[in-house]
């Protein structure tokens, strides 16, 4: 089979490789259908993620049909359809036992990192049964490829961390996928007003048709300011994170009311500077987070029945063969107009 191989830092190729195999009881095979690019990606591709050893396949997003499962995988059959969790879930262990599926002792976050990911014609999937999601035949399949990593990202780690409610003002900081998808999914609870964040005027352009009250550029206007008008000087009840610098996490900082709460999505290289000699007397909150992908099946759900419709986060479309390509336009993302790339198996 054809996959796309991560060969150090700078350095990836469609090449062939041997077609994977069943090697636990608990495992499935999938044939990709559809897969996608994730900022994480580009972060392993710049060597930032130095767990990822020459000669993996990358990927820990996709859908695909069921072409092999081991002799104890119960509810996931040959033929199905199924979303692939970027998260893989043995279910039995300490953190799984407390729905902690991120830091699964024999998972988490392996697929494209520590095993070989979705970015290829076939997959191995362990612990099946946790890690796929039956796809109902009405879902958009890419709507669906959505729910592998930032839409459960985004509700999560955003909007559930951040405890969005009804009336809330809140701002997010960073209108990439992932913020974007945070911005949806904090729809789900109603907040009063929406505020984005970003440098690039396309992306706030988006997030404005997604469901954005106010748009602000940084480059152009001074975030406090706006917001301090905008919020009678009291701040926004909750801030969200989703670029991963030391600059967001410090706007987060310096928007955030008295009891608010701030929500870090974004993943970061360097360390943030924390005011706490500031945020100890207005009794914040921070939370962090990696995702769990417990939200997944509800999220489904929600997709299924037309309350959200994360399809509109796909921007570009390439054949699976072509996924370089994808690479080089998902990489110049601003200049591209580029959010979320579907790559389809032939
Ligand atoms: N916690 C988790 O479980 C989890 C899961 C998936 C992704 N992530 C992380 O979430 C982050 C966002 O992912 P993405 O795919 O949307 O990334 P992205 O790079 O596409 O988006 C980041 C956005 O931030 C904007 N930006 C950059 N500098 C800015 C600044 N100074 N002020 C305002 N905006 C600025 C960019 O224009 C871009 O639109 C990444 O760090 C990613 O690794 C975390
Ligand atoms: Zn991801
Ligand atoms: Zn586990």
């Amino acid at each position: 089979m054809k996959a796309l191989v991560y060969h150090g830092a700078g350095k990836k190729r469609w090449e062939e490789k041997a077609p994977p195999q069943l090697i636990e009881p608990t495992d499935a095979i999938v044939r990709i259908v559809k897969t996608t690019i994730c900022g994480t990606d580009l972060h392993i591709l710049k060597g930032d993620v130095p767990t990822v050893d020459e000669g993996r396949i990358l990927g820990h997003e996709g859908i695909g049909i069921v072409e092999a499962v081991g002799g104890s995988v119960r509810h996931i059959n040959v033929g199905d359809k199924v979303i692939i969790s970027c998260i893989t879930v043995c279910g039995s262990c300490h953190y799984c036992k407390r729905q902690l599926y991120s830091h699964c002792e024999d998972g988490g976050w392996i697929l494209g990192h520590k095993i070989d990911g979705t970015q290829a014609e076939q997959v191995r999937i362990p612990y099946a049964d946790n890690s796929l999601h039956p796809l109902p035949a009405d879902v958009d399949e890419e709507a669906a490829l959505m729910l592998s990593d930032i839409l459960p990202t985004g509700l999560e780690i955003g909007v559930i961390n951040g405890k969005v409610q009804p009336g809330h003002i809140i701002a997010l900081v960073g209108a990439g996928p992932v913020g974007l998808s945070t911005l949806l999914a904090s729809q789900f609870y109603s907040p009063a007003h929406i505020i984005m964040i970003d440098t690039d005027d396309n992306r706030l352009h988006v997030a404005q048709q997604l469901g954005a009250d106010t748009i602000i550029n940084p480059t152009r206007q001074n975030v406090v300011d706006v917001i301090q008008k905008l919020t009678n000087g009291i701040g926004v009840d909750v801030a969200m994170e989703c670029v991963g610098i030391p600059a967001t996490f410090k706007v987060c900082q310096d928007i955030i009311a008295a009891g608010g709460y701030i929500a870090n999505i974004g993943v970061h290289g360097k360390a943030v500077e924390l005011h706490l000699e500031e945020l100890w007397i207005k009794n914040i909150t921070i939370t962090t987070g990696l995702v769990n992908t417990s939200s997944t099946p509800m999220l489904l759900k929600s997709v299924q029945s037309g309350k959200i419709s994360p399809e509109k986060l796909v921007t570009h479309r390439y054949p699976l063969s072509q996924i370089e390509t994808a690479y080089d336009v998902f990489s110049h993302a601003a200049q591209e107009k580029a959010l979320k790339i579907v790559l389809t198996a032939e």
